[in-house]
């Protein structure tokens, strides 16, 4: 397999749509995407047709009518199901470089630690799901939970953005401990976006630009 998998985690709000968007238009032109090879910008939950199906239903914010969380557990693991089957693994496969908007770290942290359903159980749902795909890099943006709140104080909350403080305290906490577990690379995301921009070419400089 010679596609690189690169995956954007972090708290709502942290600032990874902005920086994938980025990215998606430096790497093409920073030389480490060999040149008949195509660069994919994909996102969890709603990365593939039926995904996009799922998504609506996992984040309509219709609290009467909101999943139970093993059912929301299931339901974001039927979209990395479709996202890995017809988005992920074609593309790597055929040489393509993929960078998505979350993967199954955020599943441990939110569903894990926020929801706090057995990580045992969510980590055994994973390697079913995930078909020994693991990203080639993470890169986890920080930021603390009342910035999160503060930066999204002027949105419409989906249901899970909905969750409050005391909810994004404990993903928060899970996503900090599975980032050293993991080896993932942390950036402090209050910073100007320019300067994360910045950091985040360096680390792809430096991982992929021998290996290519
Ligand atoms: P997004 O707003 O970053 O696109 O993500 C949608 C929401 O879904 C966000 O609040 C985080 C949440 N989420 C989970 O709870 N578990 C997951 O596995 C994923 C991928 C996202």
């Amino acid at each position: 397999m010679k596609g690189k998998f690169i995956v954007l985690e972090g708290i709502d709000g942290c600032g990874k749509t902005t920086q994938i968007n980025e990215l998606y238009k430096w790497l093409p032109k920073s030389g480490l995407i060999n040149k008949n090879r195509t660069l994919i910008k994909t996102r969890e939950p709603g990365g593939s047709f039926l995904g996009k199906e799922i998504r609506d239903m996992i984040l309509n914010n219709n609290k009467l009518n909101s999943p139970s969380i093993l059912t929301e557990l299931l339901l974001y693991s039927a979209d990395r199901a479709e996202h890995i089957s017809k988005v992920i693994l074609p593309a790597l496969q055929n040489g393509h470089w993929i960078i998505s908007d979350r993967f199954s770290g955020s599943t441990l942290a939110y569903q894990g630690y926020g929801r706090e359903i057995s990580i045992d159980i969510i980590k055994k749902l994973e390697n079913i799901v995930c078909q020994n795909i693991k990203p080639d890099l993470t890169i986890f943006l920080e930021i603390s939970p009342e910035e999160s709140i503060l930066r999204r104080k002027n949105k419409v909350a989906d249901r899970i953005e909905s969750e409050g403080l005391d909810f994004l305290k404990k993903v928060n906490h899970g996503f900090k401990l599975i980032a050293l577990e993991n080896n993932w690379e942390i950036i402090k995301a209050s910073e100007d976006l320019t300067s994360i921009a910045d950091q985040i070419q360096k680390l792809l400089i430096n991982k992929f630009s021998l290996n290519k």
